[in-house]
């Protein structure tokens, strides 16, 4: 299932400037990542956030915790000190054949397979989260967790990286438009797009903050920096369980969320003797996921604000660890009160 783009495959391909935009991103995410991995927390960041009081707010902090699990529910490999009870190791061999270790690495969804686009948007988001919010991450003691996610991956995008021209890259095609500019169809990963605005929110209102900008113009409207908090707060509450059907759409947090989470690790029951196509047996089953993933952001909502938490229903159902990386980056963003929003319009 691994593609393997060389130079020579790659004349072949009438597509070859997006292999070599795909090995530039990939190349940069691996050095992002390791940046921020190797980077140690010296306050050259904006003063006004980090110098923030830890004046923390419980819920979002919890939610974090609770998100930041499901990377680990996700890991591929030779597991670490692995605390999901239900998990063991796995995709041991992955790139035996080519001689390469890609073993780590998360699945990037509800099944067992590893694709490069999304682990790479993972890592980018984490990576980004760490810069901006590392050390309100590190406030909730958070932080090493959230290293030990990106770690994980760039470990994996590393090896499949072996030499300047090749780069091991998941070829089915079926996820790929995934990154035509990550926007997929609405209907699927619904809370995808609310989350990522939320997180971009959040941070555009620290920055205005920090540069002492009071008000954004934008559609004949005035937005302050408490405006924009506002709304990624409304966000966060919603994906959180303040919505029409009263569920958190984490699972974990709060004493509603689904239980029919689309997730074969989390449905197939870790006695239970199954080989690789009778898992739908499991998906048919009517009883609650025997493993809980805790930590999986499901894909969310209809329009109409309606959920049905049904086994089968991986348009709704399914969680993946870029939608958990988006709520992650979120949560960290706001897990430390708004003091900061309030002595500067006071
Ligand atoms: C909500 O929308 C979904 C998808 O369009 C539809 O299947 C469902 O019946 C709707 N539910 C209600 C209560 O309108
Ligand atoms: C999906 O599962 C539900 C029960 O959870 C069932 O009522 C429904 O018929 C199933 N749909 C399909 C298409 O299998």
């Amino acid at each position: 299932m691994e593609g393997k783009v060389s130079a020579e495959d790659r004349k072949s391909k009438k597509g070859w400037i997006w292999w070599l935009l795909v090995l530039v991103f990939g190349a940069s995410v691996v050095a992002a990542g390791v940046l921020t991995i190797l980077k140690q927390f010296h306050h050259n960041k904006r003063d006004s956030v980090s110098d923030r009081p830890a004046d923390i707010v419980k819920k979002y902090a919890d939610a974090l915790e609770i998100a930041l699990n499901f990377f680990d529910v996700q890991k591929s490999g030779m597991l670490v000190n692995n605390k999901i009870a239900w998990r063991g190791d796995s995709g041991l061999h992955d790139g035996r054949e080519e001689g390469l270790d890609l073993t780590k690495g998360l699945y990037d969804a509800g099944d067992l397979i590893k694709f490069g686009y999304p682990m790479a948007f993972t890592a980018t988001m984490l990576s980004w989260a760490i810069l901006e919010y590392g050390d309100q991450m590190n406030a909730v003691k958070q932080l090493g967790h959230a290293q030990d996610s990106l770690k994980w991956i760039t470990d994996f995008l590393i090896n499949a990286h072996p030499s300047t021209n090749v780069l091991y890259v998941q070829v089915l095609l079926s996820r790929v438009g995934f990154f035509g500019g990550l926007i997929w169809v609405e209907k699927w990963n619904s809370l995808q797009h609310p989350v990522a605005s939320a997180f971009l929110a959040v941070l555009f209102s620290d920055y205005m903050i920090t540069t002492r900008t009071e008000t954004l113009y934008c559609s004949g409207k005035l937005y302050k920096p408490a405006d924009l908090r506002e709304f990624a707060i409304s966000q966060a509450d919603y994906v959180l369980g303040n919505n029409p059907m009263k569920m958190s759409y984490l699972v974990g947090y709060g004493s509603d969320y689904p239980q029919f989470v689309h997730h074969r690790g989390s449905s197939i029951p870790i006695d239970a003797n199954t080989g690789c196509a009778d898992g739908f047996i499991w998906l048919d089953s009517v009883t609650p996921n025997p493993n809980v993933a805790i930590g999986a952001l499901v894909g969310g909502p209809f329009l109409n604000e309606t959920y049905i938490d049904s086994r089968n229903n991986s348009m709704q159902g399914e969680p993946t660890t870029y939608n958990s990386a988006l709520v992650v980056a979120l949560l960290s963003g706001l897990t430390a009160s708004s003091s900061v929003v309030q002595s500067f319009l006071h």
